[in-house]
Order: C-alpha cells, then sequence, then structure tokens
C-alpha cells in the first residue's frame, strides 16, 4: 500500500492542466468549452467513469441513471467526473460471442485511462465480460481505481414459479423440443424470465464475476448482491464515486490490493458460491496482468476443501434477489472466515476482516453452514489425461453423478455447424452412453471460445428420457448450464490438439474423482492421425478477428493476448508537448 498521500500539484492530471504553457492553455480552454471555471478541474482528482451501456446490452439499461449516481459521490468528494464509455459486451446479442471482446473492451479501458488526464477511475461493469474487460485494463494501467457491479436483475416469474436465467431456459427448451411445452406456455415464459434491469439472476458468469470483483476487494464491501433496480443500488454508486477520490488522494492502485491471498479468497469464493466456470479463465488473466502467476492446479486444489453453500440455480433452488435479503456475499464469506486471508487490504481502506464484522445471514436454507452445505467440496475439478494434456474443466456438481466415472464411445461432430445440422438426426448412431465431442470451438477454432459447450443431448435421447450425457469441448459453457460437460480443453482442436484427432467410435474415460480425461486410443494411431491433420480454415483473415486469433492464449492461460500480459503500469506515460 503507497505510503504517500498525494496533493493538487502532484495529481496526474496536472500533467494536463497545471502548467503555464501553450498546451496546458489549450487543455484548460478546451475543457472550459464545456461551460466549466477552472477551479471546477484544475487541481482537482479527474475522475473517469468508465461506462459500459449501449442500448444491445440489456443488461446496463440502468447505467445511465447510474453514472449520474457516481457523479453525484465524486462531486460531494471534491472530485471533477467525467463519463469514458466504452465497448459494452451484452452477452445475449454480440456473436460469436462477448468474450471474443473482452480483450479488446481491456485494451480500450487501458487507452483510455492513459491517453487522457484521468487521475482515477469508476469502472462499471456486470453482463459477464464487462467485469473481467474493464479490470483487466484497470489492471495495465493501474491508476486508482473501483468497480460498480452491475447488479443482478429481479426474479423470473411464471405461473407462481421461480424463473432464472439461463438455467431455466435449458430446462424448458429440452421440455418444448421433446412436445411438452405448447407456444402459449413459451411465450408466457418468454415474457417472464427477464422483468427488469440488471445482469442474469442466478449464479451465471455475470453474478459470479460481480462477486469475484468484490471478494477481490476490488467493489465495496457485499456491493456485488445488491440487485440492479434496488435504491441501494444508487446508494453503492454513489458512495463508490466518493471513495475513488479518496483514492487518488490516498494513491491506492489496483496492485496494492490483487495480491497472490485476494486472488485466493477470491477463488475460495467462488467455490462457495457454486461459480461460473468461465470464472476460471477470467481470475487466470486477472491474476497474470497483476504478475501473479495462477495456473490451474489451484482451482482443484481449493475445490476440495470448500463446499458449496450458496444455495443458487443453476446448483442449488434460490436467485440472486434472495442472496441479497439473505445477507448476500458478505454474510457468506463470514461463513468462510476460518479459510480467507482476513488480512487482506481492500479497495474502501480496511481489511477483509473489518469488512465482515456484523454480517450476518438472515436465512439458512439460503446461505448454507460449512456443517449443511448444499453440496459437499469438489465443486470443480481440473481434470487432465491424455485428451488434455494442458487441462479441462468439468463442474461435477452440475452433472448428474452417474456420469463422473464414464466410459463411451465418442461421437464426433467437427464443428458448430457439423453439430446444429446433425445432433438432432434420427440417422445419429448415439446411445445414452455414448460422449458427444465438439471439436473446433476455442480460442482460435471459435473464434472466442463461444458458450457452445453444453452440447444438445440429442432428440432421439431426449424422447427416451435421457437429460443429461457426456459432453466434451474446447468451448466454454455458460455459467447458468449443467450437464456433465468437460469443457475448455487445452490445447484445443483447431491448434492440433489431442481433441482434434478424436474420431466416431474412439473410446474415451472420464473420471472425475481421479481427475483424469483420456482417449484410449493407441499412440501409433493418433500419430498417424496426426500427420495427416490439417487446420480447419481461417474463420478470420482480417481486422480485429484476425488479431484476437493470432495473439489469444490457450484457456488454462486466461485467453489474454500474449502482447498485453507483463507487468502493471509498463507502458510509458504519454509524452504532453
Ligand atoms: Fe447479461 Fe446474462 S446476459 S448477464
Amino acid at each position: 500500500m503507497s505510503s504517500s498521500r498525494k496533493n493538487p500539484e502532484s495529481l496526474r492530471s496536472q500533467r494536463w492542466y497545471g502548467s503555464d504553457d501553450l498546451r496546458s492553455f489549450g487543455h484548460r480552454s478546451r475543457t472550459k468549452q464545456m461551460g466549466l471555471h477552472s477551479d471546477e478541474f484544475v487541481g482537482k482528482p479527474v475522475i473517469g467513469i468508465i461506462n459500459t451501456w449501449n442500448e444491445m446490452n440489456t443488461c446496463h439499461t440502468h447505467f445511465p441513471q447510474r453514472v449520474q449516481d457516481v457523479k453525484r459521490g465524486v462531486l460531494s468528494a471534491g472530485g471533477f467526473p467525467v463519463e469514458l464509455p466504452a465497448m459494452s459486451l451484452g452477452e445475449q446479442l454480440m456473436k460469436p460471442t462477448a468474450m471474443m471482446y473482452r480483450n479488446f473492451l481491456a485494451m480500450e479501458v487501458e487507452e483510455l485511462l492513459r491517453s487522457y488526464p484521468i487521475d482515477g477511475a469508476v469502472l462499471m461493469g456486470g453482463c459477464d465480460k464487462t467485469t473481467p474487460g474493464v479490470l483487466l485494463g484497470a489492471i495495465s494501467m493501474n491508476l486508482p481505481c473501483i468497480y460498480v457491479p452491475g447488479g443482478a436483475m429481479l426474479r423470473g416469474h411464471w405461473r407462481g414459479e421461480t424463473l432464472g436465467s439461463g438455467t431455466d431456459v435449458w430446462k424448458y427448451w429440452d421440455e418444448r423440443r421433446s412436445g411438452k411445452i405448447d407456444d402459449k406456455s413459451w411465450f408466457e415464459i418468454e415474457d417472464g424470465i427477464a422483468r427488469s434491469a440488471g445482469t442474469c439472476m442466478t449464479m451465471g458468469t455475470a453474478a459470479t464475476m460481480m462477486s469475484m470483483a468484490d471478494s477481490l476487494g476490488m467493489s465495496l464491501p457485499g456491493a456485488s448482491s445488491i440487485p440492479a433496480v434496488d435504491s441501494n443500488h444508487n446508494r453503492m454508486a454513489s458512495l463508490s464515486g466518493r471513495r475513488a477520490v479518496d483514492l487518488v488522494w490516498e494513491d491506492i492502485k489496483p496492485t496494492d490490493i490483487l495480491t497472490e491471498d485476494a486472488f485466493e479468497n477470491a477463488i475460495i469464493v467462488q467455490m462457495a458460491i457454486g461459480g461460473s466456470t468461465n470464472g476460471i479463465i477470467h481470475l487466470t488473466a486477472l491474476a497474470r496482468r497483476a504478475g501473479i502467476p495462477m495456473d490451474l492446479e489451484i482451482f482443484d486444489k481449493v475445490s476440495q476443501s470448500i463446499p458449496l453453500l450458496a444455495n443458487i440455480k443453476p446448483s442449488g433452488k434460490y436467485v440472486m434477489e434472495d442472496f441479497y435479503y439473505a445477507g448476500g456475499l458478505r454474510a457468506l464469506m463470514k461463513m468462510l472466515e476460518f479459510r480467507l486471508h482476513l488480512g487482506t487490504q481492500t479497495i474502501n481502506g480496511k481489511t477483509v476482516q473489518d469488512n465482515l464484522e456484523g454480517a450476518e445471514v438472515y436465512n439458512k436454507d439460503v446461505i448454507r453452514s460449512i456443517k449443511n452445505p448444499v453440496s459437499p467440496a469438489g465443486g470443480t475439478a481440473i481434470l487432465r489425461g491424455s485428451l488434455a494434456p494442458n487441462g479441462a474443466v468439468i463442474k461435477p456438481t452440475a452433472a448428474e453423478k452417474r456420469l463422473w466415472k464414464h466410459k463411451g464411445l465418442a461421437v464426433v461432430f467437427k464443428d458448430i455447424r457439423d453439430l446444429k445440422a446433425r445432433v438432432d438426426s434420427k440417422d445419429l448412431e448415439v446411445t445414452p452412453d455414448s460422449i458427444l465431442v465438439l471439436q473446433n470451438a476455442g480460442p482460435v477454432g471459435g473464434p472466442g471460445m463461444p458458450e457452445w459447450g453444453q452440447l444438445p443431448v440429442p432428440k432421439k435421447l431426449l424422447d427416451q428420457g435421457v437429460r443429461d450425457i457426456v459432453r466434451i469441448s474446447d468451448a466454454r459453457m455458460s455459467g447458468t448450464s449443467y450437464g456433465a460437460c468437460v469443457l475448455h480443453v487445452s490445447p484445443e482442436a483447431a491448434l492440433g490438439g489431442p481433441l482434434a484427432l478424436v474420431q466416431d467410435g474412439d473410446l474415451i474415460e472420464l473420471d472425475v474423482e481421479s481427475r483424469r480425461l483420456d482417449l484410449l486410443v493407441p499412440e501409433s494411431e493418433l500419430d498417424v492421425r496426426r500427420k495427416k491433420w490439417e487446420p480447419p480454415e481461417a474463420k478470420a483473415r482480417r481486422g480485429y478477428a484476425k488479431l484476437f486469433t493470432q495473439h489469444v492464449t490457450q484457456a488454462h492461460e486466461g485467453c489474454d493476448f500474449d502482447f498485453l500480459q507483463g507487468t502493471p503500469g509498463e507502458t510509458p506515460e504519454p509524452d504532453i508537448f
């Protein structure tokens, strides 16, 4: 933690505004062009409000109002707030996947903060990739900043039943495919499942990543649990604006907060909330940006000692609104006090222990105790073996237990189009014991590693009453999904990883307990196939997609760009002439 306090003369923005020269005259006069007096911005912390809003990101529709709340907070603490719109990554409507643009947002945030006279920042994110996107950029720029989580939407409703984003879509879609849901019911579900502004209200990637930012210490404590449309959310946004100003004077930077212990705290919380598997990729990328080497094994290790405490869909039965009323993240972390690094500093200037003082669980069914968990430890397993030499991920708690140890014959789809074309065909040779394999859906192959990893159960099997089957891919899966899905297989098929060599009828063995995923084909045969293998035709020939496929790292490395990794604050400040 920095010991030196800033004063008005030592503010970064003074390099633009503070001198008696031609350039500074230009900077001051053009800022005054907005109708401001010098004393409103010269010598005051300039707080950039990174706003990931647009009208295609349906989860962030409340952000324009929240920007006003943040500004109110910044002004009341004596700062100068400026809104900096950044690319919004709307998980639902952005194709092929918002994941392809996470690094784009990260670059944009870093360069916005670097190129303008900004002293500190408020980072507004929520919908899945926006949270890691804004944090990645902010870490690399390493200016004082605070994260404002967008908050989850209200619970969904249908005929007296609670509907959970994503989770209940998959459930009822399978029922619809098997002819059990008529048009009227289906459209009623469509009307009732997303009732307000805010992110998915199950423990999907959005709620996971907001909770991760909170447990890393980058937001006000407990901020991630407040529903988007609750007036406490407005107050949290305004308080975060105030805090951003103090952070600048105190010169507290992301690297002061994001220590190895902070990351371990976040992983502990991730396991206890039944967090999305996407969290593994994003936390890995964040840690590496902060200069902390992180590999997959720590997720497996922590998972073995932390049971699932949050009874939230898809692993449990409630939604995020219930979690907030039950005490929220602070109450859950209180249950984990025995295991957390309590002395870790957080963005409000206090330790984790200080922040947990007085936290209480108000509903013991929603937030369980260690003695009465939703399910025992081991919610996430990292697999290795001949099919995934650099690792793969499975969430056993989201899969039918009979499939945890399973041997079956591969039914291979060479890409997503092949899958779409054949998965529901009557001629597909598939049995409940088969293992579905999807190739070329990884970081390069997708491109962007889309959430195609929850391959649909073939209609032929659905009609037989089968609802789960082992599925393997180099893709990701939505955090709201479930099923025996082995994800993030690394190296991916498009780079010639062993996944690319699998053929129909090959025997594959999954053994969650021993953490193995093996392709039971003789090495001599694999050698023959390897020699014949040709990479799939590149989908990206120019532009950002080409840059992405040339520089994205593999899933076990966090899917960051190779050229963005490095010491925070390493890129020099711009020359101002
Ligand atoms: Fe935005 Fe799920 S679609 S959080």
